[in-house]
């Protein structure tokens, strides 16, 4: 994570890498997405508070307003009405006394039990990390804490609770993330929050007070890094059997090395995680899905649950090549949980709502132009091996199947000598999936790959000098199809 180095060239970027906020915004600068989410300028990390209220998602972000490098934290802001089409707000939430605003979530407190709000206007109520750089510095180990805050006006503005730390640090220097829910069975509110190299629950009658219910995971799952931005949430699968999941974020340790997130399944009794068994499973396989999180409220009519994730990797985030902003979110995603006898997994695949940009799907065998940076590619591998390739005169971004082993090479997929780590290979072991349909969302610096809508996911980041304009397959079957993905941005 941060260090130093990162703080000195953010402070030397200041001036030069920050376009004047008055001038008129082209979003065409050279890698900005055209349909994933990004901040307008400067810094972001991690998906924070993701919670839906009166018809709005709202997305909150780790973001360094001042820097394209991380730094002091703030709560970046923004709205969609459908996860597509994203509102740009004032930033919500502002370092303190107390420290940078780390990681967290927002409920929407239904029945007042924090006593922000009245009975006719329901509070939201942000839990989040108190960093303080301070103690860090002095070289203390009690640095985090958590702290709450509530908006009365949709999000637009917040108030940080007066008792802030909520939640004191017992010394451990990796205690952080909150992630809050209301718990039907212990009726209280539960957060899930990292603790170093686990999972601490606590609970709560009124989002203040917090006691301690139980740990989970010392001895289970990866531990190659810090555990960190946990969520825990109830799924259904088809034939109604429901099961709970966790979501644990690790760094560095994950599949490809750097940043990944784990998953377990299991049973919640409203106090303790109870896994169905002792395997990592990690929710994608490729290098740049972290940190990711669901939206809490989503209405029972709707009945999903929708994630996103940041799409980069501490190994090399601070120094991505673009200019104006660094980041993008992944795409939304929907968790599905599917039965694999004995035990459950999850997919996840793209929110519904992207359809409304995907038109003009056209046939192709073989070989077949790219005639936008951005598309939608899809083929069914017939459980047979394949090489798909896009690519442009000098630069090629590889996807294939031999084996059973799925692989993404980006070795020569454009701008890749900022890190060493970024120029590699990526592997997985896809097991006994058996590989069918694939689509490959391509925006202008991302690939993510959908194994049969979701069994398996592999998620990459990509900075080509030119657009890719070609696309070859090589398979037993050729055919694939390339539909084109509008932009989000106004014309
Ligand atoms: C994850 C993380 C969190 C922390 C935040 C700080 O990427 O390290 O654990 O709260 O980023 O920006």
């Amino acid at each position: 994570m941060k260090n130093t180095a990162f703080l000195l060239s953010g402070l030397l970027c200041l001036s030069a890498c920050l376009p004047n906020k008055s001038e008129p915004e082209t979003k065409q600068e050279a890698f900005r997405p055209q349909y994933h989410f990004t901040p307008q300028t400067a810094w972001m990390n991690d998906p924070n508070g993701l919670v839906f209220y009166e018809g709005e998602y709202h997305l909150f972000y780790q973001h360094y307003p001042d820097s394209t490098v991380w730094g002091p934290m703030h709560w970046g802001h923004a709205v969609s009405p459908n996860l597509i089409h994203w509102e740009h707000l004032p930033i919500a939430l502002y370092p303190d006394s107390l420290g940078y605003i780390f990681s967290g979530s927002v409920v929407v407190d239904w029945k007042n039990s924090s006593g922000f709000g009245s009975d006719s206007q329901p509070p939201l109520v942000a839990i989040y990390t108190y960093h303080d750089a301070v103690g860090e510095r002095a070289g203390r180990n009690d640095y985090q804490t958590q702290g709450i805050a509530y908006s009365l006006d949709k999000g637009r503005t917040w108030t940080k609770y007066k008792n802030n730390p909520v939640l004191a640090n017992p010394g451990i220097i990796d205690f952080r993330d909150p992630k809050v829910a209301w718990n039907e069975k212990s009726k209280q509110w539960v957060m899930a929050l990292a603790v170093k190299d686990h999972i601490e629950f606590y609970g709560s009658a009124d989002l203040k007070q917090w006691n301690k219910l139980s740990e989970f995971g010392k001895s289970i799952g990866a531990h190659g890094g810090v555990w960190e931005c946990p969520d825990l949430f109830a799924l259904v699968d088809e034939s109604g059997n429901t099961r709970w999941i966790l979501l644990v974020s690790i760094n560095p340790g994950g599949p490809q090395g750097g940043s990944a997130t784990q998953y377990f399944v299991g049973d919640f009794d409203g106090k303790s995680f109870m896994p169905q068994d002792t395997l990592t499973r990690w929710i994608d396989y490729g290098a740049d899905n972290y940190a990711g999180v669901t939206w809490s409220d989503i209405p029972q009519t709707d009945g999903r649950r929708l994630f996103i994730g940041w799409m980069s990797n501490w190994q090399y985030a601070n120094v991505v090549p673009t200019q104006a902003w660094r980041s993008a979110t992944t795409l939304p995603r929907e968790i599905m949980l599917i039965k694999k006898d004995p035990v459950y997994e999850l997919k996840f695949k793209p929110a519904s709502e992207i359809k409304s940009i995907i038109k003009d799907a056209k046939n192709f065998s073989g070989k077949g132009p790219l005639e936008r940076p951005v598309a939608l590619i899809e083929f069914d591998a017939g459980a047979q091996d394949f090489t798909l390739t896009l690519s442009n005169e000098s630069e090629r971004v590889i996807v294939s199947l031999h084996n059973q082993e799925f692989s993404i090479d980006r070795t020569s997929s454009g701008i890749v000598n900022f890190n060493a780590d970024f120029p590699a290979i990526h592997r997985m072991d896809v097991g006994s999936v058996e590989v069918r349909n694939i689509k490959v969302y391509l925006d202008v610096a991302s690939l993510e790959i959908f194994v049969n809508d979701g069994e398996r996911v592999m998620t990459e980041i990509v900075f080509p000098e030119r657009p890719y304009n070609k696309v070859n397959l090589e398979s037993l079957r050729p055919e694939f199809t390339i539909a084109s993905i509008a932009s989000i941005w106004k014309p």
